[in-house]
C-alpha cells in the first residue's frame, strides 16, 4: 500500500479512535493521537494545557516516520479547515493523502459518549459540532470520505 497520511476529522466523542485503529490494521500505519501525547506529557489525556507543544509534538513524529516509510495516522478533531491544510503543506512530496471524516448524528454521538468510561461534557461536544468546517478538497486531499452512517446504528 502506498504510504499514506490519514487524517481522522470529528467531535469528541465521534468515534475517531475506534476507526483510527481499524484503519491501522488495514494501512499498517502507526497511530499518533493528540491524546496519548497529552498522556505522555501530563499523565492526563484530558489536560488541555499547551496545545502548541502537544501538536508539536504529534507533527514532528509525523514528519519521522513518513519520512522513514511508515503510514500515519493523525487522530485529533481536526475541525478547522485552515489547520488541516496547513498540515497537508507539510507533508512530505509523495505521501497520499486521505482525510476520514466521522460524523454520526448528535444522538448518536451524546450516547456514544454517555456510554464511555472517559466522558467529555455535552458543552463541549454541542461547541465543537459549530466548530466544524466540513473537509474541501482544495485544503489538498487526495480524497475524503465518510465513515458510513450505517456503521453507527
Ligand atoms: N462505529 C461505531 N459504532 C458503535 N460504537 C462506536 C462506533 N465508533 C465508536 N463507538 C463507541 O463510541 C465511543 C467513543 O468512541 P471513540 O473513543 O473512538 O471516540 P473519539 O472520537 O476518539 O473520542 P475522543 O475525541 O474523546 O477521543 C466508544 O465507546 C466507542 O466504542
Ligand atoms: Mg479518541
Amino acid at each position: 500500500m502506498a504510504l499514506t497520511f490519514i487524517m481522522i476529522v470529528g467531535t469528541a466523542g465521534a468515534g475517531k479512535s475506534t476507526l483510527a485503529r481499524e484503519l491501522a490494521e488495514e494501512y499498517g500505519a502507526i497511530i499518533l493521537s493528540s491524546d496519548n501525547i497529552r498522556y505522555e506529557l501530563y499523565g492526563n489525556a484530558e489536560c488541555q494545557d499547551d496545545p502548541a507543544k502537544v501538536f508539536g509534538i504529534m507533527n514532528a513524529r509525523t514528519q519521522a516516520f513518513l519520512r522513514a516509510g511508515t503510514s500515519v495516522i493523525y487522530d485529533a478533531t481536526n475541525l478547522l479547515a485552515k489547520r488541516r491544510h496547513e498540515m497537508v503543506l507539510s507533508l512530505p512530496c509523495g505521501v497520499r493523502k486521505e482525510c476520514w471524516v466521522v460524523h454520526p448524528t448528535m444522538r448518536v454521538t451524546l450516547r456514544q459518549n454517555k456510554h464511555r468510561s472517559r466522558q467529555v461534557p455535552e458543552a463541549v461536544i454541542y461547541r465543537q459540532r459549530r466548530m466544524f468546517q466540513p473537509p474541501t478538497k482544495g485544503e489538498g486531499w487526495d480524497v475524503i470520505k465518510y465513515r458510513s452512517p450505517t456503521d453507527h446504528l
